[in-house]
């Protein structure tokens, strides 16, 4: 057996709670959902948040966060910077601006690294952006981890949902703990993502509505804080 994988439950052993953000579908808002919720977590609820960003091919949270390079501190293993209130961790740390081009058993080897080696510590919170799709390795490793729940995030488009449908049910099929569904990039006040959750009995969560305002404030927290977007996301972490 891999001895880093009983390393990993040590590293994990006093976060509270680790939610996995994640919808099968790309583009539906997972990287942004999660940086804004650790965020709100951190900055405003003034919990103790992580966030680990395992987006191989398209990591994103540093974009959003506004760093391009992280200091970290080695000792017995990495603690992970403190940046606007979160512990950040991310692939970039390794790959920094360079393209990652890893397969299968290699990616779940680099996510058993990461997970190893990196020193959490305390938190209340750790928040994990997942990659599109729910290819066996992402899975395989989200495995690993001990009381992880998953927060699945769709838009109100069939395409997405559809997508979501198999999601939710191989999560079922391991038995992982489902949160509930954010609607996000809603148009409209009526919901075809309220009538799914409760024809597949999840939790509907709440809806962000699609908010022009957000591409000018990645990469500044100050002007993403004071976003419609951010004011919607806090409004249903109420529910979770
Ligand atoms: N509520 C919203 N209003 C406006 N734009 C949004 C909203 N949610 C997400 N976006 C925008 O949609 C794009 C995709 O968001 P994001 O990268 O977070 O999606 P993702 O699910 O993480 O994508 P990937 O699957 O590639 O990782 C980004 O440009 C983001 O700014
Ligand atoms: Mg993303």
């Amino acid at each position: 057996m891999d001895p880093r994988l009983a390393i990993i439950s040590e590293r994990l052993s006093r976060v509270k709670r680790v939610i996995a953000v994640a919808s099968g579908k790309g583009g539906v808002g997972k990287s942004v959902i999660s940086t804004g919720l650790a965020l709100i977590l951190a900055l405003k609820k003034k919990y103790k948040c992580g966030l680990l960003d395992l987006d191989f091919h398209g990591p994103s949270c540093h974009i959003i966060l506004g760093v391009d390079k992280l200091d970290i501190v080695e000792e017995k293993g990495i603690i992970p910077p403190v940046i606007n209130g979160i512990r950040f961790m991310s692939i970039i740390q390794f790959a920094e601006d360079k393209p990652v081009a890893l397969r299968g058993r290699d990616i779940s080897n680099a996510i058993i690294e990461l997970l190893a080696i990196t020193r959490w510590g305390d938190l209340d919170y750790l928040i994990i952006d997942m990659p599109p799709g729910m290819g066996d390795e992402a899975l395989d490793t989200i495995r690993l981890m001990r009381n992880k729940e998953f927060l699945v995030i769709t838009t109100p488009s069939k395409l997405s949902i559809g997508v979501v449908e198999k999601l939710i049910s191989f999560l079922r099929s391991v038995n992982a703990d489902i949160i509930g569904i954010i609607e996000n990039m809603a148009l409209s006040e009526t919901s075809i993502v309220k009538e799914f959750s409760s024809r597949i009995g999840v939790r509907y969560l709440g809806k962000i509505n699609y908010d022009p305002g957000l591409e000018r404030c990645l990469g500044s927290v100050d002007c993403l804080m004071s976003t419609k977007f951010i004011e919607n996301l806090q409004e249903i972490l109420e529910n979770i």
